[in-house]
């Protein structure tokens, strides 16, 4: 039995009283709030292990609670529980959907069912302090800028890191909104993607289900779950069950390579959190490294730990542009290694959905891809 430290919001003292009561007997430290506000208050300055909230909040509505909650990286990943007196299923449903991650009625038998979601979701819990011992490793390619490689060098980074551990299972996931292009690169044109798998209720994206579903791109040797396939799928997206499908591929898969793209978008916060290592790609023009230390300065604000940051400088449009000393100058950051221009090659490759370790195995950028693969593994290690 793990005890967790609990924070309840209910506008009702009595029965604030009474949870607090119970779940001490049974070892939990609990605290309390009145409304929807102070309940935010306490739960980003103490991050409980588990939220339980009567979502009839005294001032907010019980959407705009759990928006505010996962907004926050401090609070991102914490469960929250409603606990509502409101019998009508359509109300439920509404809440499960808006994020909040168990629906009670207040009933005899509450405190037992809360007793059994501690018990039951004790994996989650353990994940906001420390990960799994065996979990997956998450690298999160991103870039302050379109046009700057970071999809193509992502495919064929993680090609490379599971040619470089052959007994290691990769998955590539793209989370670029509103349309990902990784299914593009890597010439896959199914149709299990990021929307339909999130559309799924919860319970239905199992370990097992992944694992089947998920196609493997032979050529690439790794699994793919392919982005959104247009701006209307991506904008129905059910956010709150991303943190869901990552951690069940956390169970699945040895690395997790995600493609968040340019944009700092409304699913990325929890993504970054969740990353063992941000592979920032960044461009030539000063423009690019302008944006890009607003994107490490704005990491920084979130608290994400700058060693994780992981600079390649890539010269995806020529030789000319900024040198990687100026670049590293104006970041204040080292930069780990420099993508050479490929020319025409890894357009070439893309177009023809080929890995560039298989269609120009002798040039310099598939030899720099390769130690690229192994430097971020070990980087890890
Ligand atoms: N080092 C490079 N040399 C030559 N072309 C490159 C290089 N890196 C990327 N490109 C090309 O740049 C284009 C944009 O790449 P993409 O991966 O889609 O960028 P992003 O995902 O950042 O928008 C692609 O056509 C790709 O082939
Ligand atoms: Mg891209």
């Amino acid at each position: 039995m793990v005890f967790k430290t609990v924070l309840v919001i209910d506008k009702d003292v009595i029965t604030r009283k009474f949870l607090k009561h119970m779940l001490e007997e049974k070892g939990h430290a609990v605290s309390q709030a009145e409304s929807g506000r102070e309940g935010l208050v306490l739960a980003w300055r103490d991050q409980p292990d588990v939220i339980v909230a009567d979502p009839n909040f005294l001032d907010l509505d019980a959407a705009a609670f759990v928006q505010k909650i996962r907004q926050d990286p401090r609070t991102a990943f914490t469960p929250i529980i409603a606990l509502s007196s409101n019998l009508d299923k359509e109300f439920s449903e509404d809440l499960l959907a808006e994020g909040y991650n168990h629906y009670l009625q207040k009933s005899g038998n509450a405190i037992t069912e809360l007793l059994k979601i501690f018990e039951e979701t004790s994996t989650d819990f353990q994940e906001k302090t420390g990960k799994r011992e065996n979990a997956g490793k998450v690298f999160t390619f991103l870039s302050a800028k379109g046009g700057t490689g970071t999809s193509s060098l992502c495919a064929n980074i993680a090609m490379n890191i599971a040619i470089a551990e052959p007994e290691a299972k990769v998955v590539v996931v793209d989370m670029v909104l509103p349309i990902g292009s990784l299914g593009s690169i890597v010439g896959y044109e199914g149709s299990i993607d990021l929307t339909t798998i999130t559309d799924l209720p919860q319970e239905e994206i199992t370990i097992d289900f992944l694992d089947k579903s998920l196609p493997r791109i032979e050529l690439w040797n790794f699994h793919l779950l392919a982005g959104a396939p247009n701006p209307e799928a991506s904008n129905l997206l059910q956010v709150q069950n991303i943190s869901h499908i990552l951690k069940t591929l956390e169970e699945i898969f040895d690395y997790i390579i995600i493609d968040l793209g340019r944009s700092l978008s409304r699913i990325s916060l929890p993504i970054i959190q969740k990353s063992d290592l941000l592979i920032l790609i960044l461009g030539t023009d000063q423009g690019t490294v302008t944006i890009t230390k607003s994107v490490t300065e704005y990491l920084k604000t979130l608290g994400i730990d700058l060693k994780k940051l992981y600079l390649i400088l890539n010269r995806a449009i020529g030789l000319e542009g900024i040198t990687k000393t100026d670049a590293e100058k104006i970041l204040d950051l080292d930069i780990k290694m420099t993508m050479p221009y490929m020319g025409g090659n890894f357009t070439t490759a893309n177009n023809q959905s080929q890995p560039i370790t298989h269609k120009f195995p002798n040039d310099t950028g598939a030899f720099m891809l390769r130690s690229l693969a192994k430097n971020i593994i070990e980087e890890t290690r």
